[in-house]
C-alpha cells in the first residue's frame, strides 16, 4: 500500500487568527509523524500565512477551488500560479459543494484538473452520487460519467500524480459513512477505469481517496481496503483533537 493520504477540508471556517491557532496546535501534535501525507485545505485567506507557518513542517497545503485559466479578467477568482507560489501542493476540484452550488461541470472540472497538473500541483478529484442515484442502483455509472471526462483530459505522463476523491452527497456532513465495502467496490471500479485508460503501472500508482463522515473510530476499518489510500476529512478536520486522532489511528 502507498503512503496515506489524509487532506483535512476546512471548508468555509475559520478567520486567519483562527486557522493559525487551529494550525499550531494540529503542527504540534503531528510533529513526529512520518508515516503519513498530512494535509490541510484552509480558506484562500488563510493559507499564505499558514504557509509561512509550516514552512520545512510535516503538513502540506491545499486550496479548496482554483480558476482554470493562467490569468486575465476573471473577477474573484485565484489562478493555480498565484496558489504555487504560496506553497500550495494539492488542489481540490470538482468537490459536491462546488458542483452543487456552484454549478460546476464536468467540463469546468476536467480543465481544472488539467491546469493545476500542468502547472505542477496535485489535483484532487471529487466525483460521488447522491442517494437517489445509489438507490437507483446507478452509482458506478454515475461515477465513470464524471471521471472518464476528466481522466481523458490529462496528459497520462504526468496522470500519475493526481488524487482522485469518492465522496458519495449523503455520506457528506451526515455523520453517516459509507460501509467499506461499498467504498472499495466504488474505488475498485474506479481503479479499472484508471487502468483502462492509462498504462496499469500509472494506474496503480494514483492514490485514491474515500470521504464523507470520516472519523477515528472509522478511518481504520476503511484503510483496510486495498483501493482505500487516504481521505478527505470535513467536520473532523475542524478540530485539533478529532484531527489528531484520525492521523493517530492511520500511522
Ligand atoms: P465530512 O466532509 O467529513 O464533514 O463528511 C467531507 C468532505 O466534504 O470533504
Amino acid at each position: 500500500m502507498q503512503k496515506p493520504l489524509i487532506i483535512g477540508n476546512w471548508k468555509m471556517n475559520y478567520t486567519t487568527v483562527e486557522a493559525i491557532g487551529l494550525c499550531k496546535n494540529i503542527m504540534e501534535e503531528l510533529k513526529d509523524i512520518d508515516t503519513v501525507d498530512i494535509v490541510v485545505a484552509p480558506p484562500f485567506t488563510s493559507i499564505e500565512i499558514l504557509s509561512a507557518l509550516l514552512n520545512h513542517a510535516n503538513i502540506s497545503l491545499a486550496a479548496q477551488n482554483v480558476h482554470f485559466e493562467a490569468q486575465g479578467a476573471y473577477t474573484g477568482e485565484i489562478s493555480v500560479a498565484m496558489l504555487k507560489h504560496i506553497d500550495v501542493k494539492y488542489i481540490i476540484v470538482g468537490h459536491s459543494e462546488r458542483r452543487t452550488y456552484f454549478a460546476e461541470t464536468n467540463e469546468i472540472v476536467a480543465k481544472k484538473a488539467k491546469a493545476v497538473l500542468a502547472n505542477g500541483l496535485i489535483p484532487v478529484i471529487c466525483v460521488g452520487e447522491n442517494m437517489v442515484v445509489r438507490e437507483e442502483k446507478k452509482y458506478l455509472e454515475h461515477i465513470k460519467n464524471q471521471l472518464l471526462p476528466i481522466l481523458n483530459n490529462l496528459d497520462e505522463n504526468l496522470a500519475e500524480e493526481i488524487v482522485i476523491a469518492y465522496e458519495p452527497i449523503w455520506a457528506i456532513g451526515t455523520g453517516k459513512s459509507a460501509k467499506e465495502k461499498d467504498a472499495e467496490e466504488v474505488l475498485s471500479y474506479v481503479r479499472k477505469l484508471l487502468q483502462n485508460t492509462f498504462s496499469s503501472d500509472v494506474a496503480n500508482k494514483i492514490r485514491l481517496l474515500y470521504g464523507g463522515s470520516v472519523n477515528a473510530q472509522n478511518i481504520a476499518s476503511l484503510l483496510q481496503e486495498s483501493n482505500i489510500d487516504g481521505a478527505l476529512v470535513g467536520g473532523a478536520s475542524l478540530a485539533a483533537k478529532s484531527f489528531v486522532e484520525i492521523i493517530d489511528a492511520v500511522k
